[in-house]
């Protein structure tokens, strides 16, 4: 069986071979395995060895919608006796959705096996600096870097000294140093370790240097009869430590409050087969939905008729009328903040017909309009159950600031929304908005009023700023000493 020395290669065959194994995470030797592999069971695409794809980037390996975004751990064992519980963390980052690449320490490989960790992790694991195999494309550099996160459990007191003072005399130093991920350390060692001057003087230099620290925690030692400070966090402890460093927590400022949105348009029905409407789309509302869901709040989305998929993890109520819409706003209450986006018809067909109204010699039959339940008034009146902050949606096509202003004093509303809806600015139907919020200074009826007006924007955008002006009016309230 012949046999291949990769250093004789052509240098692009090389080139290729180094970044496509580093690509897919495999030493360049099973690289080229998989490759011959490929070539003899017949692969899809053609091989282009010099086609070189682009270098990797160091960035964070960005998000995928829906699932927990995938990340990926080069996990350091160091020679500690808690280095059995190495066994398990593997398996807690593996359960969350992180790759896991381990490296063994000499010293660690006295306490578990690289074949145990191997099998673990369903990796190769590197315990050699000088390894001809890795470190032909730089693998210390490579695990340094290919990374989102460097996990060091347990840390060994020899580790945090060597890191504190910048070694990189074996495998595990050279990539602590030669790094620009975030570390996370758990210490493992006994108390009088711990306490030593010596390895207090490394923590605090690790801590100045920005490494991260879980534990460890006080209790028994492995040592019979001895007890303190020393012991390596639990696997399920620098797990989520480490998915908190990977996936940091999305802020909710609007986590506990039931937030009601109405959006699109209304039809009202003239007979079985026609109706009444606009052209409103809906989009400015089910972006205002999706924006306060994604900061937390309780969403009740109730809306006309509109060509629009449920924003994720927002209750929605799909209605036809503006009395439909209206009953189902009233049904949603309580709620800390309604926002009222849906562009309502004013007016309805005083008699809706039973049958198809027909064409006949006595022309057109005559259509009574009557007026419509006006939903934000009725709301922003109540006496009893009216939402602490109630918003208006102000469509106009002339006027817009002045008339804004005076539907802000007539409906009894503590904020409207105002938006130029002329034909020429595309915004019934379109993507984008530009809107002015008008409320009252202070707060206080009959007060002086405030007119902000935005940029041009899409209307998640506006959503989007709409949602952060509420979080700050809530959290205002909030720290308002009680009356
Ligand atoms: C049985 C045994 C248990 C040990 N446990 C620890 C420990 O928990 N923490 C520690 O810092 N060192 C411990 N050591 C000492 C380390 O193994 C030693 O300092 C080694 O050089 C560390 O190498 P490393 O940091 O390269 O892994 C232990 C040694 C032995 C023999």
């Amino acid at each position: 069986m012949a046999s291949l020395t990769i250093r004789k290669l052509d240098d692009g065959v090389k080139t290729y071979l180094r970044l496509r194994s580093a690509k897919n995470r495999r030493s360049v030797e099973e690289e080229v395995r998989v490759i011959l592999r490929e070539l003899i069971e017949g692969r899809q695409e053609p091989l282009t060895p010099f086609a070189v794809p682009p270098a990797q980037s160091t960035a964070p390996t960005p998000q995928r919608s829906g699932a927990l975004p995938e990340a990926s751990v080069t996990l350091i064992i160091s020679g500690g006796i808690a280095a059995y519980k190495s066994l398990d963390l593997i398996r807690r980052l593996k359960e969350r959705r992180i790759e896991v690449r381990c490296v063994l320490t000499k010293a660690a490989q006295q306490f578990v096996t690289p074949l145990a960790v191997s099998a673990l992790s369903h990796e190769r694991v590197y315990t050699d600096l000088f390894d001809p195999q890795s470190e032909f494309d730089a693998g210390h550099i490579r695990l340094a870097r290919d990374c989102d996160l460097i996990v060091v459990a347990p840390a060994t007191a020899d580790l945090l000294a060597k890191m504190a003072n910048g070694h990189a005399d074996d495998l595990a130093s050279a990539i602590l140093l030669a790094t620009n991920r975030k570390v996370l350390l758990a210490p493992a060692m006994n108390p009088l370790m711990w306490n030593n001057a010596a390895t207090r003087r490394n923590i605090a230099q690790l801590q100045r240097d920005g490494v991260v620290l879980i534990g460890p925690n006080s209790g028994e030692m492995a040592e019979a009869g001895e007890a303190g400070i020393g012991r390596m966090s639990e696997a399920i402890e620098i797990a989520t430590a480490a998915e908190r460093l990977l996936r940091p927590p999305v802020p909710r400022p609007l986590a506990g409050k039931r937030v009601l949105i109405t959006a699109g348009p209304t039809h009202e029905p003239i007979d079985p087969v026609r109706y009444i409407a606009n052209r409103s789309s809906g989009k400015q509302g089910f972006a205002i939905a999706a924006a306060a869901q994604a900061a937390g709040a309780d969403v009740i989305l109730v809306s006309g008729p509109v060509d629009l998929s449920d924003p994720q993890g927002v209750t929605v109520k799909r209605v036809e009328s503006a009395r439909q819409m209206l009953d189902q706003v009233q049904a949603a209450l309580p709620v800390d903040i309604a926002i009222f986006a849906a562009a309502v018809a004013d007016w309805r067909v005083a008699s809706e017909g039973e049958q198809k109204l027909k064409k006949t010699s006595a022309g057109m039959p005559p259509l009574q309009l009557i007026e419509n339940p006006d939903i934000l008034a009725t709301i922003s009146k109540l006496t009893d159950r009216r939402p602490p902050l109630v918003i208006g949606f102000a469509a106009e096509t002339e006027h817009l600031i002045d008339n804004a202003k005076s539907k802000l004093a007539r409906k009894g509303c503590d904020w409207i929304v105002a938006n130029d809806v002329s034909p020429a600015t595309g915004v019934m139907g379109g993507d984008r908005n530009t809107v002015h919020l008008i409320s009252r200074k202070n707060g206080e009826e009959g007060g002086e009023i405030a007119v902000d007006s935005w940029p041009v924007m899409t209307k998640e955008q506006v959503a989007i700023e709409l949602v952060a002006h509420v979080v700050k009016s809530v959290t205002d309230k909030s720290r308002e000493p009680a009356s």
